[in-house]
């Protein structure tokens, strides 16, 4: 455990704050003026320190850049009325982190360093963190292989860091997705559950087709059959039939989200019935024909809850219900900002206050 009086703060010199337009945030491209940042080596990580966001320097045969070594998170803070900071579940994605990393042969990154290092940089960044509505502070710590080699091994040495971006929503509009039947963006065996840089390199070419046909997003499918969905490239996925939540249940290809755990747990809370298992394509398409598809949404912590409008399938965009017919996601989406603003209790233990 790092005591959090070893962690090294140098504060930046000049503040950026004064020349971010909070009206228009594009989502990752602005960030606050510090990232905390730690190394492991020799078989242990180092005390972490904060400090101002800046380049990184690399070997030129730095492994992470060749095999991929590297793997990410994202969580969200937000500042209610009264000032109070609270970061959504920061404990879970940790938790998934460390999974990720141990499929990616890294070293685990120790919850209490985490958790203290990332509230000492809340507290210094507290001025970016954004009150407007659907407005908030997008956390990404990541992890990646240091160190100067190119055999084919797990590095020897880490870094973990984490930047932070105020933002607003991901997706501005109601989405387009496209059923994805060609290629794969895991298969069961993979490494699909880790979030891990590789996973998002091979998601780009076919995001980038279906961009070019007019679609915002894919509806991955398994990519054994192509016949099961599997979730959106930033998001899990979730449908509403017959007045249930269902939602593909989790496997080695598939993200286990902290949003959709959320969201199921929610459902779950206001009684609403909720399947995890496998979901057809041949299910879905044949409710969004026969008007049973109520509702179909992403979730994700950078996408919230991103109502699913069209579904383009075997070259036939199907309309789904309006979003103003729609009942359920807009009341899970007001829960959790409810339980996220402080608005009503947190029962679950998801808040951790700065
Ligand atoms: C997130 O929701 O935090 C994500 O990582 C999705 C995306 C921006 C890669």
């Amino acid at each position: 455990m790092v005591d959090t009086q070893q962690i090294q703060i140098q504060k930046t010199a000049k503040s950026r704050l004064p020349e971010v337009d909070f009206a228009s945030l594009e989502f990752g491209q602005t960030f606050s003026d510090h990232m905390l940042v730690a190394d492991y080596v020799n078989g242990e990580w180092q005390a972490p320190s904060i400090i101002p966001f800046g380049d990184f320097s690399l070997s030129p045969a730095n492994p992470a850049l060749h095999y991929g070594q590297a793997i990410f998170e994202g969580l969200k803070a937000y500042k209610n009325e009264s000032g109070e900071i609270s970061v959504f579940r920061p404990q879970a994605n940790l938790r998934r982190m460390n999974l990720s990393a141990d499929r990616l042969c890294m070293p685990a990154y120790p919850e209490e360093t985490f958790l203290e290092g990332l509230k000492e940089l809340l507290r210094l960044d507290a001025a970016w963190i954004p009150t407007t509505s659907g407005s908030s502070l997008y956390i990404r710590p990541y992890m990646f292989a240091t160190g100067a080699y190119l055999g084919v091994k797990p590095a020897d040495s880490y870094r973990f860091a984490i930047i932070t971006c105020p933002v607003n929503a991901y997706y501005s509009t109601p989405l387009r997705v496209k059923v994805e039947e060609t290629f794969a963006r895991s298969v069961e065996g993979g490494f699909g559950f880790a979030k891990a840089a590789g996973n998002y390199a091979g998601s780009l070419y076919p995001a980038k087709k279906a961009l070019e046909e007019g679609y915002h997003q894919l509806l991955w499918t398994d990519g054994k059959t192509h016949e099961y969905f599997e979730e959106s490239g930033t998001m899990n996925l979730m449908f509403v039939i017959n007045d249930t939540l269902i939602t593909p249940a989790l496997s080695t290809s598939i993200l286990s989200g902290v949003t959709r755990d959320t969201i199921i747990q929610l459902a779950k809370d206001r009684g609403i019935k909720v399947e995890e298992r496998k979901v057809s394509v041949a299910e879905v398409m044949e409710a969004a024909q026969n008007g049973t598809l109520q509702e179909a949404f992403g979730c994700g912590t950078a996408a919230f809850i991103s109502h699913i409008v069209t579904i383009g399938f075997r070259g036939t965009d199907f309309q789904l219900p309006s979003i103003e017919s729609r009942q359920y996601s807009p009341q899970l989406a007001k829960d959790l900002d409810a339980i996220r603003s402080g608005a009503v209790a947190d029962t679950h233990g998801w808040i951790v206050k700065i």
